[in-house]
């Protein structure tokens, strides 16, 4: 066990955690997922995606009927931050489905069906039985998977490596980033011909080329997650409000601090706050809410607006740039992130919420690394 222990030490190198190492390779991870696989012209700029594991299958996938997306935890979370791009390149529509919900529902799946299975491990029984019921229907089966030879990567037709690196903390990270950024290669790929995506697809492009320097400016922003920890590590309760693009931020940052931190939270559509959530709102409720400038801007200073008007305690994920939110909620805790193109902005975002579950959880004399009751693979239905 001495020498389990000594491994684990010289594996952490510099830091206390796994699940902190993580967060902190993440710029790497990212780059690794797309390495190869964004080409660059002489400039350096980007010019076109190139996906080896998936080309071949890229027309039929073009000529389906619909797109499902499909995972469990943190890896459903990232299906939901890339559907909108999805249907926005494909003009496809696009379905989102829990594994073990797949397998309850006995859903209705088609030959003419793309059903994307994603998982980090690979191993997840639920995923797996899903893409057996899936195969067996008929339909193309695609996997988004970081563990190469893992068993959803050998059932698939076809699909794309995350290449995040080995995740060993048991709450996922830099996979969950990961995984959105091969999504939106993905989306890139099977959009390829459209002339009308042509400044869409480009902008996205070079916005993926900045994406991890943005990462790593928000992981700048530790120290002042930490003393944001220190301040709520003794509350019961956190709401994450989030919307469009970032819908999938609130989820996946509530997931990160219950499962963690042991904290209750919850990841709310910030549509749906006067159907039930404004109810939980006084002035102790610490309320995260995530309105970053892209489409939804408007949208989210009113939810603002309305949470303060009811004394909420609220702390908002701004862009860096922003002027406005300061003023509708002048008693807010601000945290700045970089202003990527709005369909990555998933992957910034979530950065200062990883950090944040990772200070309350040691604040809380917890194990970060393995949560109690939890598994880093779930190889049971
Ligand atoms: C477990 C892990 C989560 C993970 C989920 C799906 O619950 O604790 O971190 O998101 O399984 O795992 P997968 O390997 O399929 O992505």
């Amino acid at each position: 066990e001495t020498l389990e222990m000594e491994v684990e030490s010289i594996m952490k190198g510099e830091f206390d955690h796994f699940m902190q190492k993580e967060i902190f390779e993440q710029p790497e991870a990212i780059s690794s997922t797309m390495r190869g696989r964004l080409v660059l012209d002489v400039l350096g700029a980007a010019e076109r995606v190139m996906l080896g594991g998936m080309s071949q299958f890229a027309a039929t996938i073009r000529r389906s009927r619909r797109i499902i997306l499909c995972g469990c935890g943190t890896s459903y979370n990232s299906a939901i931050a890339i559907r909108q791009l999805f249907e926005e390149l494909t003009e496809l529509p696009v379905t989102l489905e829990l594994a073990s919900d797949v397998l309850d529902r006995r859903c209705p799946f088609f030959r003419d069906d793309t059903c994307i299975f994603i998982s980090q491990s690979g191993e997840t029984a639920d995923t797996l039985k899903a893409l057996e019921y899936a195969k067996a229907k008929g339909a193309l089966c695609v996997g988004i998977v970081n563990t190469v030879g893992s068993a959803i990567s050998r059932a698939t037709d076809c699909g794309v490596h995350i290449n995040a690196g080995a995740e060993i903390g048991v709450a996922s990270t830099k996979a969950y980033t990961c995984q959105i950024v091969a999504m939106v290669l993905v989306a890139l790929s099977l959009s390829e011909d459209s002339r009308s995506k042509h400044t869409r697809r480009d902008d996205i492009m070079q916005g993926l080329l900045k994406l991890p320097g943005c990462v790593k400016e928000c992981l700048k922003m530790d120290a002042i997650l930490l003393e944001l920890a220190q301040e709520l590590k003794e509350e019961h309760s956190l709401l994450i409000f989030g919307r469009g693009f970032n819908y999938a931020t609130a989820l996946e940052g509530a997931l990160k601090v219950k499962e963690v931190a042991l904290v209750h939270s919850e990841g709310i559509l910030a549509g749906e706050m006067k159907h039930g959530p404004l109810a939980l709102v006084d002035k102790h409720m610490p309320i995260i809410v995530v309105c970053t400038n892209d489409g939804s801007y408007e949208k989210q200073q009113s939810v603002v607006q309305q949470l303060k008007a009811r004394d909420g305690r609220l702390i908002l994920i701004v862009s860096d740039d922003d002027t406005e939110m300061e003023k509708t909620a002048p008693d807010a805790v601000i945290l700045r992130v970089p202003k990527v193109e709005d369909c990555l902005q998933a992957v910034v975002n979530i950065v200062p919420l990883q950090l944040l579950s990772y200070h309350l959880t040691v604040l809380r004399g917890h194990n970060c690394d393995q949560p109690r009751n939890l598994a880093k693979s779930v190889t049971v239905e």
